[in-house]
């Protein structure tokens, strides 16, 4: 039976009472299949699995979709029980933030570009809640997907970092049929907006043809993605080695190339791990 805790404290208290080892997967809920396959690798891999929702308000700049955010309260209870969860962690912010407290740092430079550059200070609220959310669990393993695959690479790091005990599991981006990465901000999307949201996956995809082509310099792959993302306004487009260093040439099994456009007014992330 999922037992659904509120706060740090009790959470603890919980877990403490367990034995083997424990999963984690942390999200801000309106579950998806890509978080559903977080939670069901977690399932098969660990004796307990704590999956937390919270939409935490230190991530969100000023004038972002923290209010409109979308909440699914008794629909994530239901995946999460179906998915065999054990415990449901679902704090208030008011049980997670003290005033005037310490917190995380995302690197000067690699929390400050491409994502960290469009959303600056975005990975500090992203590293300090994925720091206390990692401390009140304590997990063996956390669960995390390539879609955001500079927070991934930036938690990775933190946790190398600190000294942390816990192995980060990173997971493929799940997709629709057509391709469109699954996103909790797909909501937002008009029937019009999705089509023209198509665009960032199958200009990712191209650049996977190029490669496969042996075409490899970064510029001529990020002018082809610009090109089939016209009139989309771009954020970014970038080719960066695992380390989120841009480089001039595609290296096999050491790149990823990330695109962000905003589609209407809502932002999409995507990327391929070559
Ligand atoms: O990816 C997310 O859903 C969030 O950034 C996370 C990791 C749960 C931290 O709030």
């Amino acid at each position: 039976m999922m037992k659904i805790i509120q706060t740090p404290d009790a959470l603890k208290a919980a877990l403490q009472n367990e034995s083997g080892t424990v999963g984690f997967v942390p999200t801000m809920g309106a579950l998806h299949s890509g978080h559903r396959t977080l939670i069901e690798r977690s399932r098969r891999e660990n004796d307990v699995v704590v999956v937390s929702i919270f939409v935490n308000p230190t991530q969100f700049l000023e004038g972002e979709d923290l209010g409109s955010y979308p909440r699914r309260k008794e629909a994530d209870e239901k995946i999460c029980e179906l998915s065999k969860v054990d415990y449901l962690f679902y704090p208030e912010a008011a049980s997670m933030y003290a005033r005037d407290e310490a917190g995380i740092t995302a690197p000067d430079v690699r929390g400050y570009i491409l994502e960290g550059r469009s959303r600056p200070g975005h990975f500090d609220g992203v590293l300090t809640v994925v720091m206390k959310l990692l401390n009140i669990v304590n997990p063996t393993r956390a669960y995390f997907g390539k879609k955001d695959a500079q927070q991934l690479m930036l938690i990775s790091e933190m946790v190398r970092s600190f000294f942390m005990d816990v192995e980060i599991v990173a997971m493929d981006t799940v997709r629709e049929d057509d391709g469109l990465a699954l996103s909790s901000r797909n909501v937002y999307l008009s029937s019009e907006e999705r089509k023209e949201a198509l665009k960032i996956s199958f200009s990712l995809k191209r650049a996977g043809k190029l490669i496969m082509q042996n075409i490899k310099a970064s510029d001529r792959i990020m002018a082809e993605i610009h090109a089939i993302l016209e009139p989309l306004e771009v954020e970014y487009v970038a080719v960066v080695n695992r380390r989120f260093e841009p480089i001039e040439h595609v290296e096999i099994d050491n790149t990823i190339i990330l695109v962000e456009a905003v589609v209407g007014k809502t932002r999409l992330l995507d990327n391929i791990w070559i």
